[in-house]
């Protein structure tokens, strides 16, 4: 049974606190950290299982009895504590993104080498039941070889304006489950971004320097074009299709509902919104997600996702980023120099 320390009791690391202790198998939450702790969330933790929970996330990295380390926390302390639990030999499941500085990124590759610990970045959609069956229908050629994949990602409400402030900006929060998804769907990386961007949402979004509604075109290594349609509001729901055209056919999947009812009478037909959010959408994923990283450390197998696949969605953010400032087409080997 290994041993694990989460730090970070916010939304995300409650979702994954709930996962390993209620569903997946061969782990124990040793410890959890979290400098803002209130007494419900240490008290919500005891109930589920947790067996301490402390404001200082030191103590997990200095516990020799605690082999891997959940990093939930938010992204300006990523890339510090993932540098901090590698050192001192710990697993790491690292919350996307690792950084949005490529240097600190490059120090968590490094940090890495000559080791065997295993680094798993937190992209849950390929462990969507939808994304990872169009991903296998993909691969499997039933549709040739993709020409077009369309990506619609729109969020039913934008976050605070707090949270615009510290997130890195749309790209580099929102669009990056998107840039690790056409990664997945293509097989292969980006080489060149354009965006056309606005601010549509809320002018506050603008004032905190950020858009809110994009498209995103990119052409990929294989020749492939993406294109990615983000929004902050839909007010409809939570937005998440997906299609891939190729030489022999088309694969496209729909949103998830909370039933697949429609009502048809004399006023038309009518069906259920999409799920509200990612915590609704999501919540199957998140637990396959970390009962992969628990497997890859238990069994010694590589993580579904790396460190490498933490790094390239982050580049095609900077470089989405500065097509939106810029309005010109940028290619990713401008950003990596
Ligand atoms: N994969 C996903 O779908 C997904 C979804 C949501 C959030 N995230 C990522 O997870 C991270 C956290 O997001 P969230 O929505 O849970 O935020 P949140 O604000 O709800 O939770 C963050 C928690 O971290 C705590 N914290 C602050 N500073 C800390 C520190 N130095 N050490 C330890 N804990 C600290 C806060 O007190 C808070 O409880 C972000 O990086 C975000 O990008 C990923």
């Amino acid at each position: 049974m290994i041993k694990i320390g989460i730090i970070g009791a916010g939304r995300i690391g409650r979702v994954h606190i709930t996962s390993i202790t209620t569903r997946v198998h061969g782990a124990v939450i040793k410890t959890v950290a979290d400098p803002f702790l209130d007494e419900d969330t240490a008290a919500w933790a005891k109930s589920m299982g947790v067996g301490h929970t402390t404001k200082d996330y030191r103590e997990i990295i200095e516990d020799p009895e605690i082999d891997a380390v959940l990093i939930c926390s938010p992204t300006d302390t990523h890339s510090k504590i993932s540098l901090e639990a590698i050192r001192s030999g710990k697993h790491v499941f690292c919350e996307k993104p690792i950084d949005h500085d490529m240097d600190k990124i490059q120090e968590v590759i490094k940090a890495l080498e000559n080791t065997n610990l295993k680094y798993q970045v937190g992209f849950n959609r390929r462990f969507d039941h939808n994304f990872e069956s169009l991903q296998k229908t993909v691969k499997e050629g039933k549709i040739g070889t993709p020409e077009i994949i369309k990506i619609t990602s729109r969020d039913p409400e934008p976050p605070s304006i707090d949270y615009v402030k510290v997130s890195g900006g749309m790209f580099l929060d929102m669009t990056i489950h998107d840039f690790d998804m056409v990664r997945f769907l293509a097989g292969c990386d980006a080489e060149e971004v354009y965006v056309q961007s606005a601010n549509l949402v809320d002018p506050a979004i603008g004032e905190a320097g950020d858009v809110d509604t994009a498209v995103i075109t990119l052409k990929m290594e294989n020749g492939a074009i993406a294109v990615i349609d983000n929004c902050r509001k839909a007010v409809y729901g939570y937005d998440q299709r997906a299609e891939v055209f190729g030489s022999k056919g088309m694969a496209s999947i729909s949103n998830d509902s909370q039933s697949s009812v429609t009502v048809s009478n004399g006023d038309g037909v009518t069906s259920e919104k999409p799920m509200y959010f990612f915590l609704e959408r999501y919540i199957e994923a998140y637990g396959k997600e970390i009962e992969a990283f628990i497997d890859a450390v238990v069994n010694d197998k590589e993580t579904p996702l790396g460190v490498y696949d933490g790094l390239k969605p982050v580049l095609m953010g900077l470089a989405a980023k500065k097509s939106s400032e810029e309005h010109r087409p940028v290619k990713i080997s401008e950003i990596m120099q």
